[in-house]
């Protein structure tokens, strides 16, 4: 689906250099088929050197103008500069993806002047590992096509999911900022057995691992969390003892209201853009 597109990533940060490096690693596209831009110089140098025959400007109207796909990767503050460049280079069949926190696909377009097809994805740091959780979006002018083609790129360094675009706020609550949320179970499980007197190194890599090993659980067999739950769960036994306490002290709750409180982080930020 790539096979023949040209992409442009504007602002060739941490997101965009993992997708980059997903895409040329995974085949999908040849390094001559990219376009990365930034402001600094000796940045764009260093990825051009990580990725032979790579495009590399500082101009963004000059990536814009000579690609099908424009990926926005730059951080919101910069995102009406980015675009007051090259709203004179686009075309309506450029496809534009953002993966912009709370910028609308309906702004983006006001902001170009044009009715483009706008995707909007929001993927999560562990993008820089091939893991990612991505969620895309089609705003109201892309079609099918657009979306797939977003689709395949996000492919390239994890897990995709299409939602309506009003869900984009949630999505950012929930794997946006998840990542976050299960660093902080890592440190209290380690903390937990440091208090039970397990050296903290020891502690912390079988905390981490026993995160890993659960979430690999669920991929491959596919079953429900509860079901392997109560798989571990003998009757008055220590897996219980504990389930019991997280249960008292609303374990679930604090994740429900924690995504919640996120998601409307993300709202409010995006009604000031
Ligand atoms: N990190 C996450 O978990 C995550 C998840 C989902 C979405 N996002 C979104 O993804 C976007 C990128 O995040 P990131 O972590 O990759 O940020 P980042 O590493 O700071 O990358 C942004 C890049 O944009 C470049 N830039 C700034 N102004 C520019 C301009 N006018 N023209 C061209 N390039 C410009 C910067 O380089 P120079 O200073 O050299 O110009 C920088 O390298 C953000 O909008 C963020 O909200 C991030």
């Amino acid at each position: 689906m790539l096979t023949n597109k040209t992409i442009a990533f504007l602002g060739a940060g941490n997101i965009a250099r993992a997708l980059i490096g997903g895409l040329i690693r995974g085949g999908n596209v040849r390094p001559d088929q990219i376009w990365a831009t930034r402001r600094n110089p000796y940045a764009l140098e260093e990825l051009a050197r990580m990725f032979p025959g790579l495009h590399t400007t500082t101009a963004n109207a000059k990536a814009a103008k000579v690609t099908d796909i424009v990926v926005l990767s730059v951080k919101p503050q910069s995102i009406t500069e980015v675009l007051e460049d090259i709203r004179q280079v686009v075309t309506p069949q450029t496809q534009i993806v953002s993966i912009l926190a709370g910028i609308t696909s309906a702004s983006i377009c006001k902001m170009l002047g044009q009715n483009l097809p706008v995707v909007r994805a929001m993927p999560n740091t562990p993008a820089l590992v091939d893991a990612a959780a991505t969620a895309i979006a089609a705003g109201t002018h892309a079609q099918q096509e657009h979306w797939d083609v977003a689709g395949e790129i996000f492919k390239a360094v994890g897990l995709v999911e299409k939602v309506p675009e009003y869900l984009m706020d949630a999505v950012t609550g929930l794997s946006g900022s998840g990542p976050a949320y299960i660093y902080m179970v890592i440190e209290a499980l380690t903390d937990g057995g440091v208090n039970q007197g397990i050296p903290r190194s020891v502690a912390s890599k079988l905390a981490v691992q026993t995160v890993y090993g659960a979430a690999k659980m669920m991929i491959e067999t596919e079953k429900h969390p509860a079901i392997l739950r109560d798989e571990v769960t003998t009757p008055g036994g220590t897996t219980m003892a504990a389930i019991a306490d997280l249960e008292r002290n609303g374990l679930r709750t604090m994740f429900i209201n924690a995504v919640g409180a996120a998601t409307e982080r993300a709202h409010a930020l995006s009604k000031k853009k």
